[in-house]
């Protein structure tokens, strides 16, 4: 099976780097518009599959969506980052014109592909390739809820002095700092995490959680790429092998949780058709009312994208 990744930038290569390591698709290419760039890392990849085995072909192409054409899944990293004292809100203005006009290509060349968005404001990206691509909600998503959750379990994991890969959680909501991570539905290993971390320690986790994009561009100047790749990763590994695996991801919302109209981090079963369900939690009123908070927050930033008037 064919995957495109497109923008060999950081999250773009990493996210191809992961692919090809997991070995589980036939063919990566790796587009992007400035000359040589993804020529290069797709060749410097290929050079390292005999040491790391993997078949997987990758090639790198210079804007040539030809070289896309029938591709299972794709992955689009396109647009810039945030820097520091910058909000994911602020890029709309430069990224919507990107990803509209790469989703036109993507289309264009591979009309049944699956569409996984990572640039941001990232549920407001999701909706914009869901405008250009006119193609079926299931097909069209975005890549949140599993960096935003591996950031949760990453840090519970530091807490607890325990396997990251033990702690399981779910969270929902826009991928932005009204995210909602939910302490009722985390727990290591079965057991519930609020009988191992106390509120306050909890709490505080779930406040770096939310800032957690925000932390790695104060350091870096830049945003973070290996979480957000490999997230990325994680989604067309599970879409290729049909996997249905449950994950929170950035969905077309027609009515759950009383949300309809909107592009929200919401738990999913995905597979080869994409998005095959969404699981319908039953959420108290608090977490409710952080939901809808956070889906005002994404409501406010679609307006935004509907006022740019290019749709
Ligand atoms: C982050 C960016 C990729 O959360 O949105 O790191």
């Amino acid at each position: 099976m064919k995957i495109s990744v497109i923008g060999a930038g950081n999250v773009g290569a990493t996210c191809a780097n992961v692919i090809a390591h997991g070995n589980f698709a036939k063919e990566v290419v790796l587009l992007d518009i400035k000359e040589g760039l993804s020529e290069g890392k797709a060749l410097d990849m290929w050079e390292a599959s005999p040491v790391n085995y993997y078949s997987t072909r990758i090639t790198g192409v210079t804007n040539d969506y030809s070289a896309t054409a029938g591709a299972a899944v794709t992955i689009i990293t396109s647009g810039i980052p945030r820097r520091p004292g910058m909000s994911r809100d602020d890029l709309i203005g430069t990224n919507a014109g990107i990803v509209k006009s790469v989703t036109e290509n993507v289309i264009k060349h591979s009309p049944d592909t699956i569409i996984i968005v990572v640039a941001n404001p990232l549920d407001v990206m999701s909706y914009c390739a869901y405008l250009t691509a006119q193609t079926a909600s299931n097909k069209v998503f975005g890549m949140a809820g599993i960096l935003d959750t591996a950031r949760y379990r990453s840090f519970l994991a530091l807490e607890l002095g325990v396997s990251p890969k033990d702690i399981q959680a779910v969270l929902m909501g826009g991928h932005g700092d009204t995210m909602v991570p939910l302490p009722r539905y985390t727990t290591v290993a079965g057991i519930p995490i609020t009988e191992l971390v106390s509120e306050e320690r909890l709490n505080a986790i779930v406040q770096r959680t939310k800032k957690g994009g925000g932390e790695l561009v104060k350091l870096m100047g830049t945003s973070a790429w290996y979480a957000p790749g490999a997230a990325a990763a994680q989604m067309a590994e599970t879409i290729v092998k049909d996997e249905k695996r449950i994950f929170p991801c950035c969905t077309w919302l027609t009515g759950e949780y009383g949300l309809k109209d909107i592009y929200l981090g919401v738990p999913v079963v995905l597979g080869a058709n994409g998005i095959e369900k969404v699981l319908e939690l039953d959420l108290n009123d608090d977490e409710k009312a952080l939901l809808y908070q956070s889906a005002d927050a994404v409501k406010g930033v679609m307006k935004v994208l509907d006022d740019m008037k290019l749709f």
